[in-house]
């Protein structure tokens, strides 16, 4: 009986420490590396690994501030909606609007402007989440 107890005891203490080490990432990150970093870099700068030479157009550097800040929070979330063209960029930037709900894509303008340290000129604050 003792070996089942202890063994018991130390699933019990181990539980806690396991579920901790698991911790789901917030949404907008885990939405961000599996659907973004592949072309725009875990970190948002332009080396993710589908970032090839040919296509005719790269991945924008998401933490280049100078350039971010071209875009409004708006115009980035439409980007995100309907892809590039949107804004006349390439259609090598996917549209999101259907994987993506309305709050996500709010996230990740957040989480993008994050990555710049910058703001859209004149641009004012995004709705809150889930508005
Ligand atoms: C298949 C590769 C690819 C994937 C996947 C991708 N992008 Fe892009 N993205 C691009 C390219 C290429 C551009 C540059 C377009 C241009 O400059 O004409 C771009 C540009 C951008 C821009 C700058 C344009 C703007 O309006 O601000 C943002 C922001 C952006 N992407 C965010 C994202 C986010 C967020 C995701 C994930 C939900 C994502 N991208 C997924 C390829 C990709």
């Amino acid at each position: 009986m003792r070996a089942p107890a202890a063994l018991l005891a130390l699933m019990l203490l181990a539980g806690p420490a396991a579920a901790w080490a698991d911790a789901p990432l917030p949404s907008v990150e885990r939405n961000f590396r599996f659907l973004c970093a592949q072309c725009h870099g875990p970190r948002g700068d332009a080396t993710g690994v589908n970032a090839s030479k040919q296509f005719e157009v790269l991945p924008a550097n998401l933490t280049d501030g100078q350039y971010m800040a071209k875009f409004t929070d708006k115009q980035i979330f439409r980007t995100l909606t309907y892809g590039g063209p949107a804004n006349n960029l390439s259609s090598l930037m996917p549209p999101w609007g259907n994987r993506l709900s309305e709050a996500e894509r709010w996230d990740l303008v957040r989480y993008i402007r994050g990555l710049c340290h910058c703001k859209g000129i004149g641009e004012e604050a995004p709705p809150p989440p889930g508005s």
